[in-house]
């Protein structure tokens, strides 16, 4: 089968063709308007410019995916669209072209929760992959730990409790001032820095369950930013050590303690070279798991991952009328 996948939840206009053929995925088209320029002035997403921004991109963005991948109406089974969470002004846009879409095409429209979409990105590379899975999901707006059963059956049993691991990144590369999009700021400056230089909190380490805490850790590296000058790439380089320690010991516990056989990585924070690198690794030293990530192209926010995650929700239900889709801020996964 051909879906047509659509993203706008925050600041990408994505639309993806994604053919799924004998359990493998092809992206036939996966094409992603970021708005990254246009919010660096202002340091961060402003709902209402992001919003008039999708709005005037995502024809050219739709139309583009199409063509790219060389197929018309007639050739695609249905369309997913990303219906929350997210910012609502700008889900929005996604939302209405993929039911006027729908409506004039008559075909299927999924609604589609971006974060259930970034845990099951991995399946895009085709790898084999044995389940239960633990994916951890490491986003702007999120950082989770969902018990993957099946591509279809996803549980969330750890999310963070303040602020997400790349909503971090994002504040101290502002504290360091190290510009916008703070994550890859971050990252590049660490490479040049002493991981051991400073020491820092490793919040929720010890903690019996399974969420995540990264607020303190900024608030740590505020004050020792404030009190004397600090080493940029030094102090870089130590907060990410930091994040990759938490971020390694949780998801490692987490698998443990459902016994899963796999181990997924996703969201932007996945393209964290030094996160790949340092979780790859100690999931290859346990047995019997196997360790899963996406090109980059998937981590950060795409439309092939909104496409792929219905694929395996199509045959859920018999009838997917575009009439039932409706943009939803605030839809967690549970
Ligand atoms: O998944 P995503 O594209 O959008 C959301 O759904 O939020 O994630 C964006 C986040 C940003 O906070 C960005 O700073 C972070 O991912 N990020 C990174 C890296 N690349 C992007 N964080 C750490 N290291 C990176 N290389
Ligand atoms: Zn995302």
């Amino acid at each position: 089968m051909r879906l047509l996948g659509i993203e706008t939840s925050c600041d990408e206009t994505a639309a993806a063709i994604v053919k799924y053929h004998r359990g493998r995925f092809s992206v036939l088209s996966n094409v992603v308007y970021s708005q990254v320029a246009k919010h660096s002035k202002t340091g961060g997403v402003v709902p209402e410019v992001a919003a008039r921004e999708h709005a005037v991109k995502i024809v050219p963005v739709l139309d583009r995916a199409m063509r790219l991948a060389n197929v018309t109406q007639h050739t695609i089974d249905a369309l997913a669209v990303t219906a929350g969470p997210g910012l609502m002004t700008t889900l929005s846009v996604g939302v209405e072209a993929a039911r006027v879409l729908a409506a004039l095409w008559k075909k299927p429209l999924l609604p589609i929760n971006h974060i259930e979409a970034h845990s099951i990105s991995p399946l895009i590379m085709n790898e084999p992959v044995r389940f239960p899975a633990m994916s951890l999901v490491v986003s702007g707006g999120h950082s989770e730990l969902h018990l993957v059963r099946s591509p279809t059956s996803i549980r969330c049993v750890g999310r963070t409790l303040d602020d997400a691991a790349g909503e971090a990144f994002d504040k101290v590369a502002k504290l360091l001032h190290l510009g916008y999009p703070g994550g890859p700021a971050v990252a590049k400056s660490a490479g040049k820095g002493n991981r051991f230089a400073y020491k820092l909190p490793r919040p929720m380490l010890m903690t019996r369950n399974h969420d995540l805490s990264f607020a303190g850790l900024k608030t740590a590296v505020m004050y020792r930013v404030m009190k004397r000058k600090v080493s940029i790439p030094n102090m870089a380089a130590s907060f990410q050590q930091a994040v990759v320690d938490v971020l390694v010991k949780k998801t490692v516990d987490a698998a443990r303690a459902f016994r899963v056989r796999s181990v997924f990585l996703s969201g932007g924070v996945a393209a964290n070279r030094e996160l790949r690198r340092q979780l790859a690794h100690t999931i290859s030293e346990m047995t019997n798991c196997s360790f899963h990530v996406p090109a980059f192209e998937y981590c950060t926010d795409n439309a092939a991952m909104i496409a792929a995650r219905a694929t395996f929700l199509f045959g859920k239900r018999k009838r997917w009328p575009w009439q039932r889709v409706k943009a939803d801020a605030n839809w967690e996964v549970w």
